[in-house]
């Protein structure tokens, strides 16, 4: 099956990680929110259908629309907050309900997120994945063009060996990785000591392995989960906060190398490493 575009979106970017809880969610709401600040026009499909986040990490209030063509054909609007588009199951199934969805359930419910949603116009539409490499990863490569991945690691051995059979998932349905962001680098205790509770210098190994640049580190910080229980993302609250400044860097980063991946079907070389925190 070809893969179809989104008509009015331009490029898509999703944000994945073989492994769970490692920020994906965190990282795409905090990427979202410093696109649209920045004045791009940004969608965020949640593809994690059984453990759909991002209506409480983005503070969501509103719901999408259903609506008719006179055709007759089906579609929904996306739900808003800070001028993104949003869709998520979270809209669509109450939050007690357990999500039992076998394969072919899934395809069809991400295939209606696709392209039964009218996105609108959108410079970039990220999509926030579930962890792992199955069904819905492989689904959405046959379902639209994505332009590339962000994969998201902790600094552990544990997370890199998900995130290698994630780079190699990718690989095999051609989307590039466009760089890692390594999240919950390190911990600064009431000291200013650091701590690595996961270790160090994963991102970095996966980075030299890979070729695909280290982009940003994130440390564990009490504003980051708050913000995202709260559904008021740290990019928001404290825009002036290093680590929004540094999202924003990424931001910048992520729209330059999508523009030059669509124009020129290129992966970008040179290696730019942004908000280290070290
Ligand atoms: N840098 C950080 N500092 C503090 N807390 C964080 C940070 N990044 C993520 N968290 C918290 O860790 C938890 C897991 O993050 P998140 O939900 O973004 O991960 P995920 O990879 O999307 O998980 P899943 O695989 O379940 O979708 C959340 O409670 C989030 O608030
Ligand atoms: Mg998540």
């Amino acid at each position: 099956m070809a893969a179809k575009s989104i008509p009015g979106v331009r490029t898509i970017l999703a944000v994945s990680s073989g492994k769970g809880g490692v920020g994906k969610s965190t990282v795409s709401v905090n990427l979202a929110c410093a696109l649209a600040q920045a004045g791009h026009r940004v969608g965020l499909m949640d593809a994690d259908i059984y453990g759909p986040n991002i209506p409480t990490m983005l503070g969501v209030t509103n719901l999408p629309e259903a609506q008719k063509d006179s055709d007759g054909g089906e579609w929904f609007l996306p739900a808003q907050a800070h001028g993104i588009q949003v869709m998520s199951m979270g809209f669509l199934a109450s939050p007690e309900q357990p999500m039992i969805w076998r394969g072919p359930m899934l395809h069809n419910i991400l295939t209606q997120f696709c392209h039964r949603v009218k996105w609108g116009e959108l410079d970039v539409l990220v999509i926030d994945m579930p962890p792992g490499t199955g069904d819905i990863q492989l689904s959405l490569a046959q379902l639209v063009p994505v332009t590339a991945t962000i994969m998201v690691t902790t600094p552990q051995e544990i997370s890199l060996q998900d995130v290698r059979r994630a780079f190699q998932m990718w690989h095999k349905v051609r989307v590039p990785v466009m760089g890692i962001v390594e999240n919950m680098s390190f911990f600064l205790d009431d000291s200013g000591k650091r701590v690595e509770i996961f270790g160090s210098g994963g991102g970095r190994r996966l980075s030299e392995a890979y070729g695909a640049p280290l982009l940003l580190q994130v440390p564990l910080l009490t504003a980051v989960r708050a913000g995202g229980d709260e559904g008021h993302p740290l990019v928001l609250g404290q825009p002036n906060h290093e680590i929004s400044q540094a999202f924003g860097s990424l931001g910048r980063y992520v729209m330059d190398a999508l523009n030059q991946m669509k124009t020129d079907k290129v992966q970008p070389e040179d290696i730019v490493q942004i908000g280290s925190f070290q």
